[in-house]
């Protein structure tokens, strides 16, 4: 016993022995990072990197014995820079990717990163269809527009708003954003009636702004969503100003590309701050912690108070942080750093004059994936793990107002329980809030300094009218008559039934009425209802009789003036005669009856008429005695005079 308990310690030893000699961990790792410099959140991007690459190799307990270092590249939001900037970096032996910022370069370089097995860590990237199906190595460790776009569904379901009108930049950013906005409204009934794409170029001509801004003051709604880059947005909204759409009736609902610019530049340049008064911003909710109110004292020395810091500068120290605790247990796990050559770029490097073959493959790269999906930190954006299909659990998200020369939080959303006042974080902790009882959001102070909740739409200029016919009645002139001296103005019972109709409609509906006959004579209803099947009218109102033959044709409205329902049936008089009481019995049972009384008589008479003194006598009287009893059982009157029963008997009869 004693030598097998040695046995195993020596072999615990020893495969101890073994991994530690096979998995020596290099003294330096190196990792990449892809956003655009210029950008407000490549700027903070940048501090924050590095920051967080500081505070991994200051700190013992991750990593240690091993530094991070990290070689940053500029890829100006610019597919083409961003897979060449990728390329560099792939042949230079990195273990992971910080980024990219960009959607429009997460696409090109998602497929690089998969073929090569370096899983990039994207801070930035919230375009919705980035799937983990087909690029397994893109880690979203923001939240994406899906989350996003469903909360400005839930605003605008939550004021009552059906339809939307969608600003957005014409690339993979812009428009899979609106398409997930489109999805998520029409879960709700509601819809977008208009999406103007702008170019994605941020030197975007002003006319090209102020077409589209025209096109959309002619149409009727007035809820706006706009989802572009900082410097389109901005331009957007001074158009706007000066074309006077940031005024009373219009709603400007921006995602967060706004939040991250009054975040970053606050205060905001007068004149932009001007332009985007009551608006409604979106901004990625992350929970107040120790851990952040400290990270954001630090920040105010590493950026010089020149630049505050975003959201998204909270993610980037995260995704650093995130990859090195990857890195942590997959050296733990026994990993090696190496890299190998790409069999089909080995061949096809060689026969050009590109370098191809230097791109080497990450062969730890599925390990270490491994290892980071399955980490679960916290971090300063909160809790920080994935769900089986990659999007960070609890999505949230602050929703804020712009007033005046700062901005209020109105609310917030989550994906646990939709649009309410109270943070998150309490909320994801209750297992079903009751959500019946707390203010969904606080009072916004909606443009053209209101308070008022705007209606949402207005008359459109240029919208399609229907065409309502209407019969020019001769008689009964108090259902539809036509005003006089006018062509198309009616007045009567039915034309204010239809306008009251109308007017509860929570959307504008521009209505002609078309006058149907030639005034001398009643038209014709059946001919005037064929008229919508032939397109000629969209509808006909008046006082038109609902009939089967024109039910087959048209839908009717529920009759207004109708007279309840009514069975109509054949009616046949009965006589009632003298004779009437045997009518409830019919021949053959009044017979019967009548034998069973004279069969009881009869049996009385043989058992009573030996002893009983009434039934003796004359034949004549016997017989009559019989009779008489048989019909007098009926009414137990035996004892009654017979005068008296005879009253009785007739009374009864007649
Ligand atoms: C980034 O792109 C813009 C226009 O797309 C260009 O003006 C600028 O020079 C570019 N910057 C870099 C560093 O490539
Ligand atoms: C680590 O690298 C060594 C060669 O340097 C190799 O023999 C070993 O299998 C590698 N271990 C893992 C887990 O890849
Ligand atoms: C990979 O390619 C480089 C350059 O083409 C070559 O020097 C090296 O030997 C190759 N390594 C392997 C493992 O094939
Ligand atoms: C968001 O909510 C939906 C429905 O409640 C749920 O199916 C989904 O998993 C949630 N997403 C996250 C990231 O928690
Ligand atoms: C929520 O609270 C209201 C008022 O307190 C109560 O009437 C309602 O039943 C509660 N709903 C649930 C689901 O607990
Ligand atoms: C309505 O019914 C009459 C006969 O009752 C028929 O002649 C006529 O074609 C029908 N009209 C329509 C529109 O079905």
């Amino acid at each position: 016993m004693k030598q097998l308990w040695t046995f195993f310690f020596l072999s615990f030893l020893c495969s101890g022995l073994f991994r530690r000699t096979h998995s020596e961990k290099p003294k330096v790792v190196k990792i990449g990072s892809i956003f655009s410099f210029d950008s407000v959140i490549g700027k903070v991007a940048k501090i924050a990197i590095d920051e967080a690459v500081k505070d991994v190799n200051s700190n013992p307990d991750i990593l240690s014995g091993t530094k991070f270092s990290v070689s940053m590249q500029n890829s100006n939001c610019s597919g083409f820079m961003g897979m060449v900037e990728a390329l560099r970096f792939m042949e230079k032996d990195i273990v992971g990717i910080i980024g990219p910022q960009c959607s429009v370069v997460a696409h090109m370089i998602s497929h690089m990163a998969n073929e090569l097995r370096v899983p990039l860590l994207s801070f930035a990237v919230t375009d919705p269809v980035m799937s983990p199906l087909q690029f397994p190595y893109f880690i979203r460790t923001t939240q994406s527009d899906l989350y996003q776009m469903d909360a400005i569904a839930s605003i605008v379901d939550f004021y009552g708003w059906k339809e939307v009108i969608a600003v957005f930049v014409d690339d993979d950013f812009g428009r899979n954003g609106v398409a997930a906005l489109n999805d998520k409204l029409a879960s709700r009934r509601l819809r977008i009636t208009y999406k103007a794409g702008l170019h994605p170029d941020t030197a975007v001509n002003k006319n090209e702004i102020m077409n589209m801004l025209i096109k959309i003051m002619l149409l009727q709604p007035r809820i706006v969503v706009i989802h572009v880059y900082s410097e389109l947005g901005f331009a957007v909204f001074k158009e706007a100003k000066y074309l006077g759409m940031m005024g009373n009736g219009y709603v400007w609902i921006a995602t967060d590309w706004l939040s991250t610019n009054l975040d970053s530049s606050s205060p905001l340049p007068a004149e932009r701050l001007e332009t985007i008064q009551g608006v409604l911003v979106l901004r990625p909710h992350t929970p107040d912690s120790d851990f952040k109110r400290e990270f954001f004292k630090r920040w105010r020395k590493m950026s010089g108070a020149s630049l505050a810091l975003n959201t998204y500068g909270l993610y980037a120290y995260d995704s650093v942080m995130l990859l090195a605790r990857g890195l942590d247990k997959f050296f733990k796990d026994g990993g090696n750093i190496s890299f190998s050559n790409h069999s089909m770029l080995n061949t096809l490097g060689k026969s050009g004059n590109l370098n191809l073959e230097a791109m080497t493959v990450f062969d730890g790269g599925e390990a270490l994936l491994k290892d980071i999906l399955g980490t679960r930190m916290v971090g300063l954006t909160g809790q920080l793990q994935f769900t089986p299909d990659r999007s960070r659990t609890r999505p949230a998200y602050d929703i804020i107002n712009v007033a005046g020369t700062g901005v209020r939080q109105i609310g917030y959303w989550s994906n646990h329980s939709g649009l309410s006042t109270v943070l998150p974080e309490l909320l994801y902790t209750k297992e079903k809030p009751n959500m019946s009882t707390s203010p969904k959001l606080r009072h916004v102070i909606w443009p053209g300094e209101t308070f008022t909740k705007p209606r949402g739409w207005v008359f459109s200029n240029n919208g399609k009218e229907l065409k309502i016919g209407v019969p020019l009645r001769v008689s009964y002139k108090e259902f539809v008559s036509q005003i006089r001296g006018t062509e198309n103005m009616f007045k009567g019972f039915c034309i204010d039934v239809f306008t009251a109709a109308v007017n509860l409609l929570p959307y504008a509906v521009p209505v002609k009425f078309i006058p149907y006959g030639n005034g001398k004579e009643n038209p014709s209803y059946t001919h005037m209802v064929e008229m919508i099947t032939t397109g000629n009218f969209d509808g006909v109102v008046g006082d038109v009789a609902i009939v089967t033959n024109r039910t087959k044709i048209v839908d009717f409205t529920q009759p207004y003036a109708a007279s309840g329902l009514v069975v109509v049936a054949p009616f046949k008089k009965l006589n009632s005669g003298a004779w009437a009481f045997l009518r409830p019995f019919n021949r053959l049972m009044w017979a019967v009856t009548g034998c069973c009384f004279l069969f009881v008589g009869i049996v009385v008479w043989i058992l009573e008429h030996r002893t009983n003194d009434e039934f003796r006598g004359p034949p004549k009287r016997q017989c009559v005695t019989i009779l008489w009893f048989s019909f007098s059982t009926m009414f137990f009157a035996h004892s009654m005079s017979k005068e008296n029963l005879l009253c009785h008997w007739l009374l009864f009869g007649f």
